[in-house]
């Protein structure tokens, strides 16, 4: 059986999965390795306070998530692409009330990411 989302060791589970699938990806490896480069061990790092504080409320996570988004070349299809692969790995690991709530949380922030991206790129 799937295991439940409930603890850090769930959260970097999620994390390793998903940026793993990422890197792969044909339309968002390049533009996640083009800016992380060779930091990708600080970028998982972060990413896995960013959602312990998110999902867990532990919050080690205390920077501002957008900003780094607003200068990148991505427009629809590549939040579609995210959020395709977030769910996939949700899916791929878990089950339970967490694992529907880091979906839920997910793309609720992806819209408001994809907003805010168009924003800044229309200005
Ligand atoms: C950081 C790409 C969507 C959360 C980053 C960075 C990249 C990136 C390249 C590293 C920036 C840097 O260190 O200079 C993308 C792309 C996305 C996407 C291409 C979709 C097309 C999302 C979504 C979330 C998210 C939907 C949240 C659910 C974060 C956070 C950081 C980050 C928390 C760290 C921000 C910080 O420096 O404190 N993202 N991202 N990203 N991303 Fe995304």
């Amino acid at each position: 059986m799937e295991r439940q989302l409930l603890d850090l060791s769930d959260v970097k589970l999620m994390v390793d999965t998903f940026y793993d699938k990422v890197q792969k990806d044909d339309l968002l490896g390049p533009i996640f390795n083009g800016r992380i480069q060779d930091n990708w061990p600080q970028h998982l790092e972060k990413m896995y306070a960013f959602w312990q504080t998110t999902l867990l409320g532990e919050h080690t996570y205390s920077g501002r998530p957008f900003p780094p988004h607003a200068t990148l070349p991505v427009g629809p299809a590549h939040f579609n692409r995210w959020i395709n692969l977030f769910t996939q790995t949700i899916d791929e690991l878990f089950s339970g009330e967490k694992a529907e709530e880091a979906k839920w949380r997910a793309a609720k922030i992806a819209q408001m990411f994809e907003l805010k991206v168009q924003h800044f790129q229309s200005s």
